[in-house]
């Protein structure tokens, strides 16, 4: 079969497409013939080494993925040959197959294509593990979201939104905003043109904002964090900028506030059950017509490094995709 490799650790160009061995599933994994792979930010990050983890080289980028079972490991009892799945893996998704760990792949819902399938689980399993289980969001709360036309940030206005937040929409370009426009966002603030505290001020009419989603740090943090309501929750979910920024700590007690970690792969492999339970209800939102999933660009296999340069570029608004096979 074939997949993208790296080689060795470096920018997009490096990786090749390659032939590669056939897998196997152990008992508890799924093998999965690849239709759709979503791209991701960490993707990025994975091939440069600059990841969490480093995976051993040489190895195949892509988590997010959609496609249709082929064989299955002997204790898996959920799935069966042939059952069309989606579901997500530390790396490995940019191939014609995949190993997938069981409780990690899902059922896809008939009427979600396969591109959709694997534009989902990352962005809105992230967006709402952030806003339900780590800000506690309520209605009628204020939610920032910065980087809001990205990934996970469009996930996050959409999901805000829904679960009845007053939401504002911070990113680049007025086009970006539009987007988010919409997915729903109340308000907008373009912080490549605007101040962004003394803008969430204006905007807040002074009382600042209960939820911060971060997924782009840099200097946008502290400004953002400046522009927090009292009892606020700033939500740290990646560093998209490329710049981990540091936080004076006199912030969140003056605020009464709280910096709350946001570990999407943690949550999902270390509470799987509860995982699951978010992932019913946003399949049933999907379902409903609730959420529609914004997929910017569909790319060959052959083309996954384009994909992942045009992301690193900030050209990307939503999710893109790589069609595996039709
Ligand atoms: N914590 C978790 O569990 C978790 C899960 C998934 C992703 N993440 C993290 O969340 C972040 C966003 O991921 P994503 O997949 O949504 O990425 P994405 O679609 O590329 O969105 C990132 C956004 O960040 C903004 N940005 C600012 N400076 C940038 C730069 N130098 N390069 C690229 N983008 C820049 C861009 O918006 P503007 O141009 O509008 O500023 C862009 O839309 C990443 O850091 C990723 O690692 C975390």
């Amino acid at each position: 079969m074939k997949a993208i490799r790296c080689n060795n650790y470096g920018p997009p160009s490096s990786l090749t497409l390659e032939e590669v061995v056939n897998l196997k599933p152990d008992k508890k994994e799924v093998l999965v013939r690849v239709k759709a792979c979503g791209v991701n930010f960490p993707d990025t990050l994975i091939i440069q080494g600059l990841y969490q983890f480093k995976p051993e080289l040489p190895f195949t980028p892509g988590s997010d993925v959609a496609g249709v079972v082929k064989a299955i490991g002997e204790d898996v009892k959920h799935l069966k040959v042939g059952d069309e799945v989606f579901g997500f893996v530390a790396h490995g998704a940019m191939a014609e197959e995949v190993l997938i760990p069981a409780n990690a792949c899902f059922l896809k819902p008939k009427q979600m294509d396969f591109p959709v399938a694997a534009s989902f689980m990352m962005a809105y399993g992230t967006s709402f593990y952030a806003l339900k289980d780590r800000a506690k969001i309520q209605k009628e709360e204020t939610l920032l979201v910065l980087g809001a036309s990205g990934g996970v940030g469009l996930a996050a206005v959409e999901l805000g939104k829904l679960m009845g937040a007053h939401v504002i929409a911070a990113a680049s370009s007025d086009q970006k905003l539009e987007l988010c426009k919409h997915y729903g966002a109340d308000e907008t603030i373009n912080y490549s043109k605007e101040d962004l505290k003394s803008t969430i001020k204006a905007v807040t009419k002074n009382k600042g904002v209960d939820v911060i989603y971060d997924p782009v740090g840099g200097s946008y943090s502290e400004a953002a964090f400046r522009g927090m309501a009292w009892n606020g929750r700033y939500l740290v979910v990646g560093f998209a900028s490329g710049e981990i920024p540091k936080l004076p700590l006199n912030l969140p007690l003056l605020k009464g506030a709280s910096v709350v970690g946001v570990f999407w792969g943690g949550f999902a492999m270390g509470q799987p059950k509860e995982n699951m339970q978010n992932t019913i209800t946003l399949m049933q939102w999907y379902a409903e017509g609730k959420l529609k999933p914004h997929i910017d660009k569909i790319y060959s296999l052959a083309d996954a490094p384009k994909a992942l340069k045009a992301m690193m570029q900030r050209k990307v608004k939503g999710k893109l995709v790589i069609r595996v096979a039709d």
